[in-house]
């Protein structure tokens, strides 16, 4: 069987569609409800059975981390005053020697991050999330991929149909034909003009690849905007491995911007119950 044990988070961006906010706090540590966006992207890993979460960092962006770590010095306070529950919410995340981190200096663009993750993949395939696409779904948007890619393989990037209109906002998915919500993929164009798309699926943050996209990422030039584009590597790739996007089920909120963010806070408490629920 096909397995996935390995995800990265790129998170060295600049988040400057935050400023002023990010001038100090890390984008993906803003929070919606109670925990910050990160986290969520973590729990998803989780439940999709990975064992090896390597952030790829910012040397600014220290705090990231630490939300990841153990806190001793918090952690004795809260048992010391009997404070269990606020314990359990300190400890939950701690990843321990699950955590790997490497640094992006620059930040040369989404493919040059996930690239700076290559020596924690090797050949293997891996997942790829990106937090600030936050996803509420009954079942884990990454768990639902793996068990698609299990029998599909090849590179798997997840879908919204997010209609004409919006679709030249996107990296936009060539599809040859869909079987349920898996969808057997010719390319991706990155945001054509509405009428010149090939489809209205847009690719967002959740991605699986095979080993080969990293040997490409390595080859990969500096693309639209002089970075380093993912989507490149993902193309190069095609000569060996078939693409494939996955229509989730689940709704996906871009929180990559204050609009995007404040429209996840307020739907999100709805939806909260019924996810804790579940996941209790
Ligand atoms: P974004 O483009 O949404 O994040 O990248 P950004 O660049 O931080 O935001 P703006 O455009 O300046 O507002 C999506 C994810 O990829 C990471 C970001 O941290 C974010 O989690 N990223 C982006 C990197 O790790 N490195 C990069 O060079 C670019």
């Amino acid at each position: 069987m096909k397995t996935l044990k390995t995800a990265i988070f790129p998170v060295a961006g600049l988040g400057t569609r935050f400023l002023p906010v990010t001038k100090s706090v890390p984008k993906e540590l803003l929070p919606v409800h109670d925990r910050p966006l990160i986290e969520y992207a973590v729990d998803e890993a989780r439940a999709a059975g990975i064992e090896n979460f390597v952030f790829v960092n910012a040397r600014s962006k220290k705090a990231l981390e630490d939300h990841f770590r153990p806190s001793p010095a918090l952690e004795a306070e809260l048992a010391a005053k009997g404070k269990a529950a606020a314990l359990d919410k300190v400890r939950q995340p701690v990843l321990g020697d699950a955590l790997k981190v490497v640094y992006q200096d620059q930040p040369l663009g989404l493919g040059h991050a996930v690239l700076c993750a290559a020596q924690h993949v090797g050949d293997q395939a891996f997942a790829v999330l990106l937090p600030d696409d936050f996803l509420l779904c009954d079942r884990p948007c990454l768990k639902q991929m793996v068990e698609a890619w299990r029998f599909s393989g090849g590179n798997m990037v997840a879908t919204v149909d997010v209609g004409r209109d919006a679709i030249s906002a996107y990296g936009c998915l060539d599809v040859a034909h869909g079987t349920g919500r898996l969808l057997a993929a010719n390319g991706m164009v990155e945001k054509p003009l509405a009428s010149e798309a090939p489809s209205t699926h847009a690719v967002i943050g959740r991605y699986i690849l095979q080993g080969s996209v990293m040997a490409a990422l390595a080859a990969t030039r500096p693309g639209a905007g002089g970075e380093i584009q993912l989507t490149d590597a993902i193309a190069a790739d095609s000569a060996q491995s078939k693409l494939f996007g996955f229509a989730f089920e689940g709704r996906r909120f871009d929180c990559g911007q204050p609009a995007g963010f404040a429209e996840a806070t307020m739907t999100m408490p709805g939806l909260t119950a019924k996810g804790l629920s579940a996941a209790a």
